[in-house]
């Protein structure tokens, strides 16, 4: 298995020209899931105690497997939040594999995490964030934002007062799910704004003031979201940075899905208030064009999340050394073992620049105004509300929520494209309607145009 033979030879070459291919190819297919039973029929049994041979399984892999998973940076696949690497961030995601590096501490992995601060010194620029501020890339947006959550509890417990208090986070309806997901897992409360349009300095003033005594001893944190999920609002972060700081709150702003248009000049006014924050959000592997996974977290004082997250233990003395001397990324957020995650996102910048970066997430923007557009010249649709940042929540005229399922699933069994519904919050409930979320550059005013005309 750890030898070099003619074999692995071989099949370094077949695994790099199916690679060639992929990274090359123009008209990549959608792809879309066969029930396990299926797949099982199809290619049998893998896993077996001699071993079934590199060239059989890769053979299964790019005749059945492969085909059975969706392409997500195929250019009609607007669905939820979709990712579009640049080739350049692939190919060095091959290299992060095959250089064996350990990126949690800078005794083993100080090449790569070196490269990784290249880049975490840009995201941290576009945020206006003070000096001292920095980050770590995590697996994604779900790891970043427990990793800020337990960041946040544990500095409010270093006063005795909250030591035996559970801890009660205030929110807006219009937050992603894994907030609601990894206050559980942090073991605090979460209250929720009702309302899914942007959470204002107001509404959070008038919630505080609703709370009772002890709600509002337990209460530590807020959090914004810089781009919601479901239609790309961006809360009014000055408002709730204001408030925060005179409530003595942690402000944490969720940018997982928008934070990348914080490099867009059209539209970075609409996030100001983020460099008041003391942590943020923000992936990578969403809107920076990078392969998944990669998310990040960055903090004002990364020395908090130091206390909150450092890891001790005999084994692991050797990295706090002296002569083993750098940045530690484990000591910032959950995990300890990490692949260097932003090494992709590093090597993609340093070849393109971030101009080039800037000039990917505008297309995304332009594109969601041609949609818009498109919708408002189409009898047969129209806009549920004005688009905002990459996100387009539109209807069809007299369409069911069943219709819209209906019409998801023949549109991906065709692989054609793969558009699916959502619920928008209305005052009297909840109606399901149709959304666009662009983030391919690739994706062309035609694509938009066929998609809404499959609809009639
Ligand atoms: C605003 C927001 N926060 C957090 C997440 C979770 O990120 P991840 O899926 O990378 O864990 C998402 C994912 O879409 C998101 O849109």
């Amino acid at each position: 298995m750890h030898k070099i033979d003619i074999e692995l030879v071989e099949m370094t070459l077949d695994v790099m020209k199916y690679t060639i291919d992929r990274l090359t190819a123009t008209n990549t297919k959608i792809g879309k899931p066969k029930k396990e039973e299926e797949l099982k029929a199809l290619v049998g049994e893998t896993v077996t105690k001699a071993g079934i041979g590199g060239e059989v399984a890769f053979k299964l892999w790019k005749k059945y497997l492969m085909k059975a998973t969706v392409s997500i940076d195929h250019p009609r696949h607007l669905a939820f939040v979709p990712a579009s690497p640049t080739r350049a961030a692939i190919m060095f995601d091959l290299v992060t594999s095959a250089s064996s590096i350990h990126g949690a501490y800078w005794m083993e992995g100080a090449g790569g995490i070196f490269c990784e601060n290249e880049a975490m010194r840009w995201i941290v620029s576009l945020t206006g964030l003070p000096d001292g501020a920095f980050g770590v890339f995590t697996s994604g947006g779900t790891a970043a934002n427990l990793s800020a959550i337990v960041t946040a509890r544990e500095y409010w417990r270093k006063d005795d007062t909250y030591k035996r208090e559970k801890g009660l986070i205030i929110t807006s309806f219009g937050a992603h799910s894994s907030i609601k997901a990894m206050a559980k897992v942090a073991d605090v409360d979460i209250l929720l704004v009702e309302s899914e349009e942007k959470l204002t300095g107001d509404d959070l003033r008038k919630t505080i003031d609703g709370l009772t005594f002890h709600q509002r001893k337990r209460l530590f944190a807020v959090v914004a979201t810089g781009g919601t999920t479901n239609a790309g609002i961006i809360d009014d972060l000055t408002g709730i940075a204001e408030v925060c700081e005179k409530e003595k709150l942690w402000f944490h702003v969720d940018a997982a899905y928008g934070g990348g248009a914080l490099i867009a000049d059209s539209v970075r006014h609409l996030f100001n208030g983020i460099e008041r924050a003391d942590s943020i959000t923000i992936d990578p592997h969403k809107w920076m064009f990078s392969p998944y996974d990669c998310g990040a977290v960055i903090y004002k004082k990364p020395e908090l999340a130091k206390e909150a997250h450092s890891q001790e233990g005999s084994y692991l003395d050797i990295f706090k050394d002296e002569g083993a001397h750098g940045f530690n990324p484990t000591d910032y957020q959950i995990q300890l073992t990490r692949r260097v995650r932003g090494l992709p996102l590093w090597f993609s910048l340093a070849m393109h620049g971030t101009d080039k970066y800037k000039q990917a997430v505008e297309r995304g923007i332009e594109l969601t105004q041609i949609a818009g557009k498109l919708i408002e010249d189409m009898p047969h649709v129209e806009l549920v509300r004005e688009p905002n940042l990459s996100c387009v929540l539109y209807r069809r005229i007299g369409w069911k929520p069943e219709d819209y399922t209906h019409w998801t699933y023949e549109n991906h069994k065709k692989g054609f494209a793969l558009v699916t519904p959502t619920k928008w919050k209305t005052t009297d409930g909840f109606e399901t309607v149709s959304r666009f979320c662009f983030i391919n550059p690739d994706t062309t005013k035609q694509d938009i145009k066929a998609i809404l005309e499959s609809m009639k």
